[in-house]
């Protein structure tokens, strides 16, 4: 049996998206539908996190809760050794809202990326450009690393440049979450400031991820669907 998510893609693939919104719109409040839009239009696919062999699942859960509410679309998950696996109760559902990409090496990655017009930073300590002097004229990447080694050699040497979230204590890092939190934040305020506008999707995206929506908020949805539309 496909998971939910694979159904629904199935779905849209099969009658498009215009086709499921009009028969599942009917089923959903008008305030529904204004919440949904309204992420919609604040949805940023041009500033995207990558995180690397994290290990602690509560980083995880919080990595994909943080990416989501800050209207973030794509996170990237580089697993070499570890399985991302996030906390259940921690991402509050967030999880089904975003698009997670999994790569065996932060290569592949940022190989993807920048075909993507992306540039990819990777997050260290002691970099010594702030963050806050990205370039936010382009698309960007961030890396985060593991817990406790941070990001492996290789994962540096994939991006085009490394960026530190600037601290002023003792203390030598942030928590990795809290650090996708701060630069995250930040570099999205930044872009969205930039663009001129809250979010960036482009319309065929745009029109799928509705249809996506709608039917994630709709118990047995499959069944309502192949009723009628057949
Ligand atoms: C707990 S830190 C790992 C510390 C590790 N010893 C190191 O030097 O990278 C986990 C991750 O948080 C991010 N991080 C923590 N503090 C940071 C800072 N001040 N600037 C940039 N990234 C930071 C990095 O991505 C790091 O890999």
């Amino acid at each position: 049996m496909l998971a939910v998510s694979d159904a629904i893609e199935a779905l849209i693939d099969k009658h498009g998206p215009d086709a499921l919104c009009r028969v599942l719109g009917t089923m959903l409040t008008p305030e529904r539908i204004a919440r949904i839009d309204a992420v919609l239009a604040a949805r940023l696919t041009s500033v995207t996190t990558a995180v690397e062999d994290t290990y602690d699942p509560h980083n995880a859960a919080a990595t994909i809760r943080t990416t989501e509410a800050f209207g973030l679309q794509d996170l990237h998950v580089i697993e070499p050794h570890a399985r991302f696996s996030a906390a259940k109760g921690v991402t509050r559902g967030a999880h089904r809202w975003i698009d997670l990409h999994r790569w065996p090496s932060a290569e592949q990655a940022a190989a993807h990326l920048r075909e993507r017009g992306f540039r990819v930073f990777a997050t260290l300590p002691d970099a010594t450009f702030s963050i806050e002097d990205v370039d936010v004229s382009r698309p960007i990447a961030v890396l985060f690393g593991n817990e406790h080694e941070g990001l492996s050699p290789a994962a540096i040497a994939a991006c085009d440049g490394s960026v530190t979230v600037p601290m002023f204590g003792f203390t030598e890092s942030y928590n990795l979450s809290v650090t996708v939190g701060l630069a995250m934040s930040r570099l999205a305020a930044r872009r969205r400031a930039y663009i001129g506008a809250p979010g960036d999707l482009d319309p065929t995206r745009l029109a799928r991820l509705r249809a996506r929506w709608f039917a994630l908020r709709i118990r047995g949805v499959v069944g309502v669907v192949e009723r009628a539309l057949g």
